[in-house]
């Protein structure tokens, strides 16, 4: 029997014509529709391999239930919706989609940083909806970016773009991290300090951190208090790593002046979100990576790395590093 891989979402058939020769592949009907937890859990019953989306809890019932899987190749950067520790304890190799879309997710990060210190989304509304009647001095003015301080918390290769973009506009960069990042410091100028130091410094602060236990509300009401009544937020990592109410009432109460967020803490938001009332927020529906070509290089790198591990073959990017492709326990 040829070893079985379940995708799913509907994706392009280039990316699984290869896996079509050697594995029995199967995915779910619809690309913008989540496959139904019972339909997820039957399938990891079969699967060897599961191809996954962020939209999928793939916790320990998902785990269990495979008996016979082998890998959980998850199409995004982020695998905070990945039981990583038990995969390990169950010698199922994890592996998710770093590098192929840095630069585009920097990309998105910085547009968004722009688009909220610019007003560009209220602008755009405004002539669309006729309301523009004359030019005026201070009609839809905004803040300048360039020369700013930009606070990038969670300096990984996404980043260290988005502060090569900064340096572009002649910003000055601070950042936070685990670790110390010595090259972006010396080629970029980039100076380490506190969290606490960066959320009352910067004019501009980009959550960039993945979510952990840690990172869950990193975000709240005493932090956006520390910062600037001018500052602006930009979140483009997962939505729980912000309380909302507080940033809510950050933004009502003048705490901070303007959001711009990529992410939230239930996807996709609803439209009646009090968050989406204010006219100082700029929302998108987690679109990081969403370009034709990176979307299509994170779904082929997935595509490789079952390959790779159906195949007994090391895959490009593994996230649980102390997997042992042993006999399952
Ligand atoms: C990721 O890769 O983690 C993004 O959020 C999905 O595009």
């Amino acid at each position: 029997m040829r070893p079985y891989i379940f995708i799913t979402r509907r994706i392009p058939e280039t990316i699984i014509q290869s896996l079509k020769e050697k594995f029995d592949v199967n995915m779910w009907k619809y690309e913008d529709i989540p496959v139904p937890r019972e339909i997820l859990i039957a399938e990891a019953k079969k699967a060897d391999a599961l191809l996954t989306m962020l939209t999928e809890s793939i916790d320990e019932t998902i785990l269990t239930a495979g008996r016979n899987l082998k890998v959980i190749a998850n199409n995004a950067v982020g695998y905070d919706n990945v039981d990583v520790a038990t995969a390990t304890r169950k010698k199922i190799a994890v592996c998710n989609t770093p590098d192929v879309l840095t630069d585009t997710t920097a990309d998105l990060t910085f547009a968004l940083l722009m688009a909220t210190s610019r007003r560009v989304v209220e602008a755009a509304e405004f002539v669309k909806q006729g309301k523009w009647q004359s030019w005026s001095p201070f009609l839809l003015a905004g803040q300048d970016v360039h020369h700013k301080t930009i606070g990038i918390v969670g300096m990984g290769k996404i980043g260290e773009a988005v502060a090569k973009r900064a340096s572009g506009f002649e910003m000055q960069i601070l950042y936070h991290n685990r670790t110390k990042k010595p090259k972006v410091e010396q080629q970029l100028g980039a100076v380490y300090t506190t969290f606490d130091e960066l959320i009352e410094k910067a004019d501009f602060i980009v959550c960039l951190t993945p979510l952990t236990s840690e990172t869950r509300h990193l975000f709240n009401r005493s932090v956006f208090k520390k910062m600037k009544p001018t500052a602006i937020f930009i979140n483009a990592s997962r939505g729980p790593v912000v309380d909302e109410q507080a940033l809510f009432e950050a933004l009502t109460a003048g705490d901070i002046a303007g959001a711009g967020l990529d992410v939230f803490e239930k996807e996709p938001i609803s439209a009646d979100h009090p968050l989406l009332r204010l006219p100082n927020i700029v929302a998108l529906p987690h679109i990081g990576s969403a370009t034709q070509e990176t979307r299509q290089a994170m779904l082929q790198l997935c595509a490789d790395n079952i390959e790779a591990i159906l195949e007994g073959k090391q895959p490009k990017t593994l996230v649980n590093k102390d997997w042992i492709p042993l006999v399952r326990a």
